[in-house]
């Protein structure tokens, strides 16, 4: 796609033209359409207190047409509140016993890392394989999988250093051995292309505010698997639940779908701005997105590569992703780039550099001038 596509996307994101924005991984600004949804949501609200059964409605829209966005069915998916919710609703449903052990990268999200390991006092073992490479594969977890290994719980791009799991290759090896795999797609969502068949985890737990370009707040739960059992049960989730909201007094029969894990009220905005979301990022492809991103990445990489600046995370296309970490340790870094008006994270190893749909090659120039810059002032002065 080309660049004046682009260029006509970012003006959707009002925030780009106030600062360098260089921080989806952290979270995306709000576009124009789903602003408009919010405030569709809010007049209603305001001027007729509802409808709650059309808002409703529009929630089943909205599932459907986020189950299509990942080759699911919609009623695989579970609205959650976040990532660590669906991670959670996993680690205590998969129905583990003492002994059993699960598999986490040690450089996982600690949202991830602690739904599993707050599980070690009943019993589970937790093991933290070793990140050796720049990237996991089924050769990663493979030397710590034992016939007590329940799952393995993988961050499908990481956060701290951009990585892109072959979750191909893992789910393959897991599925041979009769492992579960919990994906965490809270990075890659919105920005690659994810097939759940193809992707083949048991289940993927996601938020919607970075890719998805919805605020924070609203994430899913997708799974076909019928071996997760709810924690928490209300209404929504029981089969056998009597129209008239009486209580029903024989066994509890829960849906053997998605439905189950959903408890209460929605998160009705979200779920409404994420529609507006899909629509924008369907307009433009995410084959296209995916693209962009690596390339604006191929740019930066020369931008570094001309200043003598490293990358932290992988240098391969095939495991990069849309978040690169420059190795920039010395404090000073981060309130430098603030001073410059530019919009990006410190991390454990370095500076977060990661791109949206509305950033162009422009922005990375931009960047790539403080960063000769700040090389003068900070670099020097710790020399
Ligand atoms: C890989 C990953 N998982 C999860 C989260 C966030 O978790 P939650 O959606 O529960 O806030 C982040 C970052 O915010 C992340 O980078």
């Amino acid at each position: 796609m080309q660049n004046s596509k682009f260029a006509s996307v970012r003006e959707q994101f009002p925030a780009v033209e106030n600062l360098l924005y260089l921080d989806a991984a952290h979270q995306t600004p709000l576009s124009v359409p789903v602003k408009a949804e919010l405030d569709a949501f809010y007049t209603a609200a305001l001027n007729y207190a509802g409808p709650k059964y059309g808002w409703l409605n529009r929630v089943e829209e909205v599932r459907a047409k986020l189950a299509a966005f990942i080759g699911a069915q919609a009623n695989q998916i579970a609205f959650t509140k976040n990532t660590s919710e669906g991670l959670n609703i996993c680690a205590s449903g998969l129905q583990w016993e003492a002994g059993d052990n699960v598999l986490l990268l040690d450089t996982e999200h600690p949202n991830n890392a602690y739904a599993w390991l707050s599980k070690r006092e009943a019993g589970l073992e937790v093991r933290l394989v070793p990140s050796d490479k720049k990237w996991a594969d089924a050769d990663t977890f493979a030397p710590y999988v034992d016939e007590r290994t329940r799952a393995i719980a993988i961050s499908h791009v990481m956060f701290h250093n951009g990585q892109r799991n072959d979750m191909a290759s893992i789910t393959a090896f897991a599925k041979s051995k009769g492992i579960a795999v919990i994906a965490d797609s809270m990075q890659s969502i919105g920005v690659f292309p994810i097939d759940v068949k193809t992707l083949g985890a048991t289940a993927i737990a996601s938020g919607s505010h970075k890719g998805l370009l919805t605020p924070q707040g609203l994430g899913f739960l997708y799974t076909e698997s019928k071996d997760i059992v709810p924690t928490y049960v209300s209404n929504a989730g029981v089969a056998n639940a009597r129209a008239d909201l009486v209580p029903v007094s024989e066994p509890l029969s829960l849906r053997d779908n998605a439905h189950r894990f959903e408890i209460g009220n929605f998160n009705l905005p979200a779920i409404h701005a994420l529609g507006g979301a899909l629509d924008l990022i369907n307009s433009i492809g995410l084959e296209n997105i995916a693209e962009h991103v690596l390339g604006l990445g191929d740019e930066l990489i020369k931008v570094c590569d001309e200043l003598g600046v490293e990358l932290v995370g992988p240098r391969e296309r095939e495991f990069r992703s849309h978040i690169y970490v420059l190795d920039l340790t010395e404090p000073e870094w981060a309130e430098f780039f603030k001073s410059e008006n530019i919009r990006l994270s410190p991390v454990r190893d370095g500076i977060r550099v990661s791109f949206g749909i509305y950033n162009t090659t422009d922005d990375v120039k931009r960047f790539g001038d403080a960063l000769k810059k700040g090389i003068g002032v900070i670099k020097k002065s710790a020399a």
